[in-house]
């Protein structure tokens, strides 16, 4: 017996690592990154700021200056706080960890964010995921009914969700949270919403069970790993206490103060990356045998329907063309033949168009 056999429980054993393909000479396309970086003389400055920042000292875990930032910037209610995490995957381990007394469950509607269903798995709790409707609008009524056949302690609805790109119906998710009460909490995951224009965020103080979840990683800066998220003061105080104190980079810390006191140029950059949506989804739709799915995030979602095709080997032909997208129809049955693509920049996206174009021959 190996010493991981030994102490390693047989479930964590039996999984494979999340994989992340190696995309170096490849039109990335696959994790929904904002294709834009930031202009040369932001980046010197931005420079100087970390040449200067306090290297050799822990952060300061409090982190006030840039929650102050963030609440200002994001469109926090007043007297509401956030917590922050090493990106909003961060959060949602905490959120399980908090949540995890024995039997307790965790729901969301899928196909979703895997990291849902992942994170509960790590903290020993149970997952329960509701289908889709075929045209992958929330299933309120399988939803309701879950709700109260379980009494989950989390339930997870991405706004909108990942990997359909669309927005939940709101009456629906209003159902939802009512039905759910204070049995549990609503984490709302607004990962997409600079693309989006709606947002949980105003409607906190009616809700006393509904947490929004946010990350910085859509809008431009995946590299420095920032999430926050803004609930009632009594829940983000447990969160607080899961939260590892230091989590928070001091150059994450930095690069977030400064960019965010730029915020008008990641928020061209998303009106930017909105506009090529929807010319590269009217692109898409035009191609007979692919069909795209209406999307308020940065990425689409495309169904390939070629008789002697399938999803896969159009995936593989596109990365032959040294363009990668994400294979998602093995996620779940609703994705069958379906790929995700990232909207990026006009040049790249016509790079996709073009590529995919010639992998449709049979
Ligand atoms: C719905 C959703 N939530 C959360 C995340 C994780 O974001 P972060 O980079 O902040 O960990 C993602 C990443 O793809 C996502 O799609």
């Amino acid at each position: 017996m190996s010493v991981a056999k030994n102490i390693i429980r047989a479930d964590v054993r039996a999984l494979s690592a999340y994989h992340v393909p190696d995309a170096s000479g490849f039109v990335k396309l696959d994790a929904m990154e904002n294709p834009y970086t930031l202009p040369p003389e932001l980046q010197r400055e931005l420079g100087e700021r970390l040449g200067a920042a306090a290297l050799n000292r822990y952060p300061v875990p409090s982190y006030v200056e840039l929650k102050a930032t963030i609440r200002k910037h994001m469109g926090v209610p007043d007297g509401f706080d956030v917590v922050l995490g090493n990106g909003s995957d961060e959060l949602i381990s905490i959120v399980s960890v908090a949540c995890a007394k024995p039997d307790a469950k965790v729901l969301a509607p899928v196909p979703g964010f895997v990291m849902y269903a992942m994170s509960a798995q790590f903290a020993g709790l149970e997952f329960i995921g509701v289908p889709l409707k075929a045209d992958l609008s929330l299933d309120r009524d399988a939803m309701l009914a879950a709700v109260r056949a379980h009494r989950p302690a989390i339930t997870y609805l991405a706004y909108p969700n990942n990997p359909t790109g669309n927005l939940f119906d709101l009456d629906a998710m209003l159902e939802i949270i009512r039905e759910v009460g204070d049995s549990g909490i609503v984490v709302i995951d607004e990962a997409y919403q600079p693309f989006a224009d709606a947002s949980f965020m105003g409607r906190l103080p009616d809700h006393p069970n509904v947490v929004v979840m946010r990350t910085v990683s859509k809008l431009g800066l995946a590299g420095i790993r920032l999430g926050y998220m803004s609930a009632a003061a009594e829940l983000l105080a447990e969160f607080d206490k899961v939260r590892p104190p230091y989590n928070v980079n001091v150059l994450t810390e930095v690069t977030a103060g400064f960019v965010l006191d730029h915020a008008e140029v990641l928020d061209a950059q998303a009106a930017a990356i909105c506009t090529e949506r929807e010319k590269l989804a009217a692109a898409l739709a035009a191609i007979p045998g692919v069909t795209v799915f209406p999307s308020a995030a940065n990425f689409l979602l495309m169904r390939i329907a070629r008789p002697g095709l399938t999803g896969t080997v159009v995936f593989e032909r596109l990365l032959q063309s040294k363009v990668l997208v994400k294979n998602v129809g093995k996620m779940h049955a609703l994705l069958d033949n379906c790929l995700r693509v990232t909207v990026s920049t006009p040049e790249e996206n016509a790079l996709f168009l073009d590529a995919l174009q010639s992998s449709l021959t049979t």
